[in-house]
């Protein structure tokens, strides 16, 4: 029976109390996004799982550990989305929105899915806010997506908050790092788990974000990426950080990002955040990606882009003291007694919120004194109490629930709420 009385592990039901400050964070970050000119674009809660596996990449912690995939009623093997880069680039291509007009710019606010172990911030149902650019090579769009990135966590209040930004470099730079790699790790062999050996083979940079603590501490003092990068990688990555630098966006250069999906190059980055007793929560992340296009069958096209946590950065806005705007209470209550007081309630209550003013009435039967009781539990701003008296007058008092001021009211098409 509990089956049908608690939610599945690693999901979260949103209450309506809590739902105002979702309603707030998804707006908030919505409208900086079109700030930037990024439109907001919406996708499927599934797609066909060889899309995962192509582009996040099939030897990820993603792929291999954390997919919701079954098979549907047509045999086809389908997969809950655990991310929204690849679902977009996919609608990009599909509906020939990479051709023209580029760079291409959009926003999404999505669910996504991962069976990962819940804790700390971590879900199995969460929700991602994301933007994606395409089309544009220079290390200007690294930067604008940096800074929108910022701009975002400033306006809900998180100014505190670090991008901390790495270069994985391009195919080039990546062969002679793995061939560093795989000499680094070599020696350690007998102390990694089974799934890093298995990764050492097939694709060794994926060892740096084993979440296992012994091979953690085996990466630490792996050869860092940016001795490796190319000339022009590094000329790009240093001109990302020029602009940033010019447009006092802080960031800090952290070696040891490489992300846990396989599609980045050159520019990667998170967006910290610490907290007082000195955990690091990741509220976002994001970077370039060069092959991505290609691998799922178009043209080369570059694209960049990032995506935040929405419970982590609520959780994070929280524990900052952060402000929230104040809920709307209901405007008006309408309060009756008696059978035709309630009918010309229900009639004053459709009239007011035709004219945009919240209102309520009884639906209960309850007593005056109930109804009043509800009335101070919505918060009501204003109580009109109608009884015969005052629907024989054609007029009552509005009270203030504020300052207790009654002021008389209207009940019919005249009735006025300050
Ligand atoms: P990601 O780093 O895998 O990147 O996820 C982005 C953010 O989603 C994380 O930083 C974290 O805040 C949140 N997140 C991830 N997993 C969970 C979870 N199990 N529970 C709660 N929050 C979680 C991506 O997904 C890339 N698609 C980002 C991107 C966009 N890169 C380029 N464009």
């Amino acid at each position: 029976m509990a089956y049908l009385t608690s939610a599945p592990r690693g999901t979260k039901d949103i209450l309506p109390e809590e739902t105002p400050k979702w309603q707030y964070l998804e707006k908030t970050l919505l409208e900086t996004a079109e700030l930037f000119g990024f439109r907001e674009m919406r996708i499927p809660t599934f797609e066909h799982t060889e899309l995962f596996s192509r582009s996040v990449g099939d030897t990820t912690d993603v792929v291999q550990k954390e997919m919701y995939t079954f098979t549907d009623k047509g045999d086809r093997s389908v997969t809950l989305r655990p991310e929204g880069t690849a679902g977009v680039a996919r609608a990009a291509l599909e509906h020939g929105l990479l051709g023209d007009a580029l760079p291409l710019k959009v926003s999404y606010n999505i669910t996504c899915f991962r069976y990962e172990k819940p804790g700390s911030g971590r879900y199995r149902e969460f929700h991602q806010f994301g933007v994606e650019l395409y089309g544009a090579a220079s290390p200007a769009a690294d930067s604008e997506i940096l800074a929108l990135a910022y701009h975002c966590l400033k306006e809900v209040g998180l100014g505190s908050v670090v991008l901390e930004i790495n270069s994985l470099g391009c195919r080039e730079c990546r062969k002679r790092y793995t061939q560093a790699l795989i000499q680094y790790f070599d020696r350690y062999r007998g102390q990694l788990c089974g799934t890093c050996l298995e990764r050492l083979e097939k694709n060794p940079l994926r060892v740096l974000d084993c979440k296992n603590p012994e091979d953690q501490r085996i990466a630490a003092g792996a050869p860092s990426i940016l001795d490796y990068l190319c000339d022009d990688c590094q000329e790009h990555f240093r001109e990302v950080q020029a602009r940033l630098t010019e447009a006092g966006i802080p960031y800090r250069v952290e070696p040891t990002i490489v992300r846990g999906l396989d599609y980045y190059t050159r520019t990667v980055f998170e967006m910290v955040h610490t907290s007082p007793n000195g955990e690091r929560v990741v509220c976002g992340g994001g970077g370039r990606y060069g092959g991505l296009i290609e691998e799922l069958g178009g043209n080369p096209t570059e694209g960049i882009g990032f995506a935040m946590g929405l419970e982590r950065l609520l959780a994070t806005m929280t524990a900052e003291g952060c402000g929230f705007p104040p809920e709307e209470p209901c405007q008006v209550y309408l309060a009756s007694m008696g059978e035709s007081a309630g009918v010309r309630a229900f009639r004053l209550a459709s009239l007011l919120r035709e004219r945009g003013i919240s209102a309520q009435c009884d639906l209960m039967g309850r007593s005056l004194k109930a109804q009043m009781k509800y009335a101070n539990k919505l918060k009501a701003r204003y109580v009109v109490v109608i009884g015969e008296d005052e629907l024989q007058r054609g007029e009552g008092l509005l009270k203030s629930m504020d300052t207790g001021e009654t002021t008389p009211v209207r009940l019919d098409e005249g009735i006025q709420i300050p």
